[in-house]
């Protein structure tokens, strides 16, 4: 019997993780042939090779060399890289993973050539329609054949938006897998410690939300507040080049004394970093994840989040900048939940997918 060939669409730094370990099952199996379709849509070594060097991934099978634009221009790129790819390749499955522009766009384009598509994450929802992400993940979840599913609350928000059933596969959460992977690697990296900082003391903030960098009256009373954590708790703060971007456009990079700023590290070297950290400041969405999954205090500088259940059972909460200070004194004086894993965020998501796809795939 002909191999069932996948692709494995991926372009911007979180898809990097949750492809990672469903590349590796997949190549495992001798009734299926994975292949890594890169979008582009990150291209910095830092945000895009590091990850496939840390994640053992093979340099990707197809690059649509998309880059940077606006929304439209950005989809648009990877539309037309990835229809020309998969009107020749025809690939028996596409699997999308996450919610950026590349998610969205390389779901439209299967659907439209009828190959049958899975979202991987599927049934995250902001509420927020303000977010670019939200907007991908409707368009991404109404069009898919299969959704992946990492937690309840993502299977009632299908459900609630009329999605049979029959469709949705609750897999557990696909990043935790990479973590897993790379346990061992990880805690052996000496990023840390190459930072001269002690485990417990230090905090570790990322930031690359539109609504906190892209607006000088966003940014700067949030640098003013990281300079007053600061004080009380050393921070590392690797920053996102679209951070880097407004912090220089505002003139805000000599603004944070006491805080550690670095290029955006590769995955193991960030997440040594995590793993000893005494709170995370963020407005990741994967950070929120990793930060309830090792149980360590994170602040998320965001009105809402798609990942409810990393405040109702983790140690997420959501924070208004100006009481960033405040929270994290908290924080440090033990005021702060201490939260438990949710069920199938265990290292696990990969078998389930690969189990998934098979039962599907021969239906
Ligand atoms: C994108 C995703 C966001 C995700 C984030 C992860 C969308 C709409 N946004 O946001 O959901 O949380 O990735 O990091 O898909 N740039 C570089 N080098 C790179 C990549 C980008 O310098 O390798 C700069 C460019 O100037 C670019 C800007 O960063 O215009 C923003 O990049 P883009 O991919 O459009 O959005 P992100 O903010 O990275
Ligand atoms: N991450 C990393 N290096 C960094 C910052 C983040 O490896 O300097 C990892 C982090 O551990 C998580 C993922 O990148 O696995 C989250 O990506 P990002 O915050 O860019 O996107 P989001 O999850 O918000 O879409």
């Amino acid at each position: 019997m002909k191999p069932v060939a996948v692709h494995l669409v991926a372009g911007a730094r979180p898809n990097f993780m949750k492809i990672a370990p469903l590349f590796h099952a997949l190549a495992r199996e001798d009734w299926c042939r994975p292949a890594i379709v890169h979008t582009g849509q990150h291209y910095d070594a830092n945000m895009s090779d590091a990850f496939f060097r840390d994640l053992r991934l093979p340099e990707p099978h197809f690059r649509l060399g998309a880059g940077s634009g606006t929304h439209a221009e950005q989809t648009a790129a990877v539309m037309i890289g990835y229809e020309r790819l998969a009107a020749d390749e025809r690939p028996d499955w596409v699997i999308v993973v996450g919610d950026v522009n590349s998610t969205a766009a390389c779901a439209m384009v299967a659907a439209k050539l009828w190959i049958p598509v899975i979202h991987l994450e599927a049934g995250l929802r902001s509420g927020d329609r303000r977010m670019p992400e939200e907007i991908n993940r409707l368009v991404t979840d109404a069009i898919c054949d299969v959704l992946w599913t990492p937690s309840p609350d993502a299977d009632e928000n299908l459900a609630r938006e009329g999605v049979p059933a029959a469709k949705i596969d609750r897999v557990g959460n696909i990043m935790l897998d990479s973590f897993e992977m790379l346990r061992a690697t990880i805690a052996a990296g000496g990023t840390r410690a190459a930072f001269g900082l002690q485990p417990g003391g230090y905090g570790v903030v990322t930031l690359h939300r539109p609504s906190n960098v892209d607006r000088r009256e966003d940014l700067e009373p949030l640098v003013a507040q990281l300079a007053a954590v600061a004080r009380e708790l050393p921070l590392v703060f690797p920053v996102h080049p679209r951070t880097r971007q407004q912090l220089a456009a505002f003139g805000l990079l000599a603004a944070l004394p006491g805080v550690l700023i670095t290029e955006p590290l590769g995955y193991t070297q960030f997440m040594n970093l995590v793993c000893d950290a005494r709170a995370v400041i963020t407005d990741s969405g994967g950070v929120q994840e990793e930060s309830t999954y090792l149980g360590i205090p994170c602040l998320t500088l965001r009105e809402n989040t798609e990942r409810p259940i990393t405040v109702t059972s983790g140690t997420n909460r959501l924070v208004r900048t100006a009481e960033l200070y405040e929270r994290v004194c908290d924080a440090l004086a033990g005021r702060w939940p201490t939260g438990r894993r949710p069920e199938l965020w265990d290292g696990q998501t990969a078998g389930r997918c690969v189990a998934a796809l098979r039962r599907r795939a021969a239906a």
